[in-house]
């Protein structure tokens, strides 16, 4: 059997008005070779994983230390997928030679095959320089988690003309600076739909409708592991938090009641 053939940045580009496809965030080890082996072409280490795994109530306290931490296990469960790790808040804004040091860690010490930034056009001489030093960079416009404090909230943008036009303005500038392809979030559907026509690389949605190229959402959401609120455009596709509640429950009483171990367990 052949081995299937290792997503690229390019080979995500050529994704381009060729269907749906679909991504998700990923953080440890397990979780990466399942998606993997289901074919998921790009993985993202998100920064996320400040809320998700490390209980942060934010992405702003999270380091590129922990970043490198869970994209190496990300990136030892994987073979064909793409996997970008996230750069987390103040890796990248201080300084083009700053933000080319960490995403160079990020490909020489984890096993990413490129990173992710957040901002409009502001950020698209860093994008360039990194792309020109062969590293792949994927964009991320509209809700910017990073970007909390600045918007006082996680606030869906773009719901004005001229906001909407500057949400086109930063996809132009992204993809002229050379990004594979852009992360879409929290802005109307028909304003993603806008960018997705603008733009000749692929745009990847999380609560920015249908009619972006591809789709992408944290793993924990989908997989009905957060606590609280669920945000609008999640679906839940399982419900691990409560049958991971019910299964160690159900441990729980078998060990108090000498129930388990049972025969069969036993050497
Ligand atoms: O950190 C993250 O998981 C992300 C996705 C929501 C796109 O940036």
């Amino acid at each position: 059997m052949t081995a299937p053939q290792k997503w690229t940045a390019p080979r995500i580009r050529a994704l381009k008005d060729k269907g749906k496809f679909a991504t998700l965030t990923a953080y440890d080890f397990f979780t990466a070779r399942v998606l993997d082996d289901l074919g998921l072409p790009l993985l993202l280490v998100g920064d996320s994983l400040g809320m998700t795994v490390l209980g942060y109530e934010s992405t702003l306290p999270v380091t590129l230390d922990d970043m490198l931490h869970h994209t190496t296990a990300v990136a030892r469960g994987v073979k064909s997928a793409m996997v970008i790790a996230d750069l987390p808040f103040l890796t990248y804004q201080v300084s083009i030679a700053q933000a080319i040091d960490n995403a160079g860690r990020c490909i020489k010490e984890a096993g990413a095959d490129g990173v992710k930034i957040e901002g409009g056009k502001i950020r698209a001489p860093v994008i360039r320089e990194l792309v020109e030093n062969g590293i792949p960079v994927l964009g991320h416009i509209g809700l910017l988690p990073q970007s909390v404090r600045a918007t006082g909230g996680y606030k869906v943008q773009g719901k004005t003309e001229s906001d909407a036009a500057r949400l086109i303005e930063d996809a132009r500038a992204l993809a002229e600076a050379g990004a594979f392809a852009l992360v879409l979030e929290g802005m109307p559907a028909e304003v993603a739909g806008e960018i997705t026509s603008a733009v000749d690389i692929p745009t990847i949605g999380i609560g920015a409708g249908p009619k972006c190229d591809g789709q992408i959402l944290v793993i924990n959401d989908l997989l009905g592991m957060t606590p609280g609120h669920t945000p609008k455009f999640v679906k839940r596709y399982a419900e691990l938090g409560a049958a991971m509640r019910a299964a160690i429950g159900a441990y729980k009483s078998d060990v108090e009641g000498g129930s388990f171990p049972g025969p069969e367990h036993c050497y």
